[in-house]
């Protein structure tokens, strides 16, 4: 087959995304049989498969023959250059949340290879490791799509660059990014009854399977945070890490230090009166209270944290676990550009992986 006609993927990752990523690789290579897509490389962090001769590796069974596997996955540079020694172009999908995968996008790039992934920590990393990415696909060639990596399959970034690339100019961008605060708030603080003490909202929620294993993974923002520098970046602040502006923990402070996620679950309850106190605040002020990120471009203000809003308020009135994005821009005036729907979910986040790498095949 001639290398043009082929397309060969490397699948980094195999857990919730990646298994719902497998299954939408056999659909669109159903429904687009050209260029061929074979796959040639995928691994967990314990095994791996794939052959020296880049044989195809069935997708149908990939999973279970992963499973079987008793390769150990290659090491990083190797992985680069077995890549790069592919007898055709190659995407890498990345569907970890590893640093030192994404540490590696700049030396993947530079020989020629494309990247689709859900994976934040390259995009909202270090400003150096940024400008190492897009640096080594722009001398390359090679594409870099990371659609998932803020609102899983919802279109925020794409929507983003198109704003900005169409010359709009955008002055604030303003929303809920966190499934798990989203369904928090939506039950701690609902537009309709009291909603529960905070930390049995908390509680249920990571028994609903919302939250990390350790709750205080989600309350102390640092994920939203990373999603606001990888939108403030796209919208031309050149913020230099998600901890250099205003981010606001929900973890009191004499609970950061527990041992274990368990064990401050126990003791949150003691801590219920703050959060109460703001709940109040709010309904005294007719609001409600969320927890949101913005960013306002003109003063180069980023914040992740509590806020107010009216009860007629987008924001106020979100269901469930959704997220919801509004984009105020010049050419949308006073009625922003609002996008909203889960946030989370395998299925939805391999979407945006899947259409970035139909975008990759376009243009390799
Ligand atoms: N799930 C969602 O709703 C969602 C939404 C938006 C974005 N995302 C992003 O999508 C990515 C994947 O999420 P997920 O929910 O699928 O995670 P997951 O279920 O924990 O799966 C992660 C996979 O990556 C593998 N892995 C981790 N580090 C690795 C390394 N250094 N080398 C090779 N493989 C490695 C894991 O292998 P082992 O099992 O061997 O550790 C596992 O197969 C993350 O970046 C996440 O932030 C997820």
């Amino acid at each position: 087959m001639s290398p043009t006609n082929q397309v060969y993927i490397a699948i980094i990752g195999a857990g919730g995304v990646g298994k719902c990523f497998l299954s939408q690789l056999q659909t669109l290579a159903a429904r687009r049989p050209s260029p061929k897509l074979s796959l040639c490389y995928i691994s967990t962090s314990k095994k791996a498969l794939f052959k020296n001769d880049y044989a195809p590796i069935p997708t149908e069974n990939a999973l279970q023959a992963l499973a079987s596997s008793s390769t150990a996955p290659l090491a990083l540079p190797k992985v680069v250059e077995f890549l790069a020694a592919a007898p055709a172009k190659v995407v890498l999908v990345d569907n970890t949340s590893s640093q030192d995968v994404a540490d590696a996008y700049p030396a993947f790039l530079s020989r020629g290879i494309s990247i689709v992934t859900p994976n934040k920590k390259a995009f909202s990393g270090s400003y150096q490791l940024w400008q190492d990415i897009f640096t080594a696909s722009s001398t390359s060639g090679a594409k870099v799509y990371h659609e998932s990596s803020v609102g899983a399959g919802l279109p925020v970034i794409s929507t983003l660059k198109d704003l900005v690339d169409t010359g709009d100019e955008v002055t604030k961008i303003e929303g809920v990014f966190s499934g798990t605060m989203s369904f928090l708030f939506n039950s701690f603080a609902p537009l309709e009854g009291e909603g529960g003490k905070w930390s049995a909202e908390v509680k249920k929620a990571k028994e609903l399977g919302y939250t990390e294993p350790d709750p205080r993974d989600d309350l102390n923002g640092l994920d939203v945070a990373r999603k606001l520098t990888i939108l403030a970046r796209l919208a031309g602040l050149p913020v230099e890490s998600p901890t250099s502006f205003p981010v606001q923990s929900l973890i009191p402070q004499q609970l950061e230090s527990v041992a274990t996620g368990d064990e401050f679950l126990q003791k949150l309850p003691e801590f219920d009166s703050e959060m109460e106190g703001t709940k109040a605040a709010a309904q005294n002020q007719g609001k409600v209270v969320r927890f949101v990120g913005s960013i306002d471009v003109a003063t180069k203000a980023v914040k992740v944290g509590l806020e107010m809003f009216d009860r007629s308020h987008p924001i106020a009135a979100l269901k469930g676990s959704d997220n919801i994005i509004s984009f105020y821009t010049k050419r949308y005036g006073s009625n922003p550009l609002i996008i909203q729907g889960a946030g989370a979910g395998g299925d939805v986040t391999a979407m945006g992986v899947t259409s970035d790498l139909i975008k990759v095949l376009a243009q390799i």
